[in-house]
């Protein structure tokens, strides 16, 4: 049995910090899935016509870039756009494979997202669903991106957060869900330092129960 973690959570609950952290902490390769998405919203909004499934789809299975690290993935826009293709089940179905195998390799994996645990990695030793109340998640998103020089009003900030959610829990493929034998971690009233002493103690449970 090898080390599997998945990470699931909405939009700014800490899930990515935390899937880092741990991946460091036990040596094992990190997947953020939401990069994958946001470089196909990232893609689709650029085409003509924006948003189209076909394009989408295609480019979703056939154009996952070699590298993830462009920082136009990381923008708000991107994360809108994301959030739209996420709905598309051709995007979906195009993106399993790469998120499949990454969560195969021989040494074990972390990915982070929203459906890991449900559809991506449902045998993972370990499962987190990571999340905050939207004010929280707000309000850490409203810091972040104000230190880097936007003026979004916070109320934006929040509407923008609750419509992400929305659309992630509602949609008909694989929406985001807490899985049955994931375990709930809500970091509402917690820093970062806290939430990851909580999720190693997750993990920690998780190998002890099955002799790892
Ligand atoms: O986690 P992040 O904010 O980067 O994800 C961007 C969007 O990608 C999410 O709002 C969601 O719609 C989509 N996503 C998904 N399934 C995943 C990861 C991300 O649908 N496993």
């Amino acid at each position: 049995m090898t080390l599997i973690i998945a990470v699931d959570g909405p939009a700014a609950s800490g899930k990515g910090t935390i899937a880092a952290r741990l991946a460091q902490t036990y040596g094992l390769p990190h997947l953020d899935t939401g990069l994958l998405y946001r470089a196909v919203g990232y893609a689709a909004a650029q085409h003509n016509p924006p948003f189209d499934e076909g394009y989408a789809t295609m480019f979703a299975e056939r154009s996952i870039p070699e590298t993830l690290d462009n920082p136009g993935y990381r923008t708000g826009e991107a994360g809108e756009a994301a959030s739209r293709v996420a709905a598309m089940p051709g995007v979906r179905s195009g993106l399993l494979k790469f998120q499949k195998d990454f969560a195969a390799k021989p040494g074990g994996a972390v990915l982070d997202g929203r459906d890991i645990g449900t559809v991506i990695a449902p045998d993972a030793l370990a499962k987190l669903f990571v999340t905050a109340s939207p004010e929280v998640r707000a309000r850490r998103r409203w810091l972040q991106v104000r230190g880097q020089g936007s003026d979004i009003a916070f109320e934006d900030m929040l509407a923008d957060i609750k419509r992400r959610d929305e659309r992630d829990a509602g949609r008909g493929s694989a929406p985001m869900v807490q899985a049955d034998d994931a375990v709930l971690l809500d970091t509402t009233d917690m820093g970062i330092e806290a939430a990851f002493d909580a999720a190693r103690r997750i993990v920690e449970a998780a190998r002890a129960k099955h002799g790892l």
